[in-house]
């Protein structure tokens, strides 16, 4: 299909799609605004590629939307991304059950108000119907983080005899993770010029391509997207093989 711009073949569309969003503070730095009117912008530009998404199709996108590392953002905007989530859940999961959209969460839940797991929990349970695609909000989400939770229940399952050792391999080790229903990400996005992972699936990013653009997140476009899409699609993907 012709879309965007792009030529793109829909019978190799990546199954999911990582998006780091990054540059939602120098967006906004740029406009001489607070950062928090950068991350309600970089929420806009998220709509924006959801209701895009509905023609482009990829069945699963993750966003990094807090990560383990921003409890050491000033309060204010902690608060402020905390009250974004909630926001996402109270005021879009109506949009995202209209578009047929599974809402997940793939992160921790320590640190995070009883209230605001309780609607994240809720929002999971009232959209698990929805078949078309999934949304995964990878919220106070850390790889390393989500490799050592696992680790510990690994740890106390052999030690309460739930589990042999002899049985851990790469695909058991999946299953202690915090979404092991869904593919590894095919492709992950990072906008904002930065060219590095921070944290961001860890495991489950092992053989994803990568694809950078120095746009803010809120400049984002569907545009950019396709385009990211049409050059994985150009790649040769070896999994180690010849
Ligand atoms: C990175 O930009 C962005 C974030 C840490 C938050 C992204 C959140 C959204 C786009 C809205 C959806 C959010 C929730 C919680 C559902 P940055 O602040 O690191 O930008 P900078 O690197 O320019 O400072």
């Amino acid at each position: 299909m012709r879309i965007y711009g792009q030529d793109i073949d829909e019978k190799k569309l990546p199954a999911h799609v990582g998006i780091i969003m990054d540059g939602n503070g120098r967006w906004a730095k740029a406009r001489g605004l607070a950062r928090i009117a950068g991350h309600e912008e970089g929420f806009k530009s998220l709509d924006r590629l959801l209701n895009a998404n509905k023609e482009i199709g990829v069945r699963v996108i993750t966003i990094y939307a807090f990560s383990t590392e921003n409890w050491k953002r000033p309060p204010a905007e902690v608060q402020f991304l905390m009250g974004m989530a909630k926001k996402m859940i109270v005021d879009y999961l109506d949009t995202l059950l209209r578009n047929d959209i599974r809402f997940v969460m793939t992160g921790s839940f320590e640190g995070i108000s009883a209230d605001l797991k309780e609607m994240i929990l809720g929002a999971m349970e009232r959209s698990k119907h929805c078949k078309s695609y999934t949304l995964n909000a990878a919220f106070n989400y850390g790889g390393r983080k989500e490799i050592l939770d696992a680790v510990r229940r690994i740890a106390a399952d052999c030690s309460g005899g739930k589990l042999d050792v002899s049985k851990i391999d790469e695909k058991k080790i999946t299953e202690y993770l915090y979404s092991p229903e869904l593919p590894d990400p095919d492709l992950i996005i990072r906008t904002s010029g930065e060219l590095r992972l921070s944290n961001f699936l860890l495991w489950e990013g092992a053989y994803s391509e990568l694809w950078f653009t120095k746009k803010y997140w809120p400049d984002f476009h569907p545009r950019d997207f396709c385009k990211a899409i049409a050059d994985f699609q150009k790649r040769k993907r070896r999994f180690g093989k010849v």
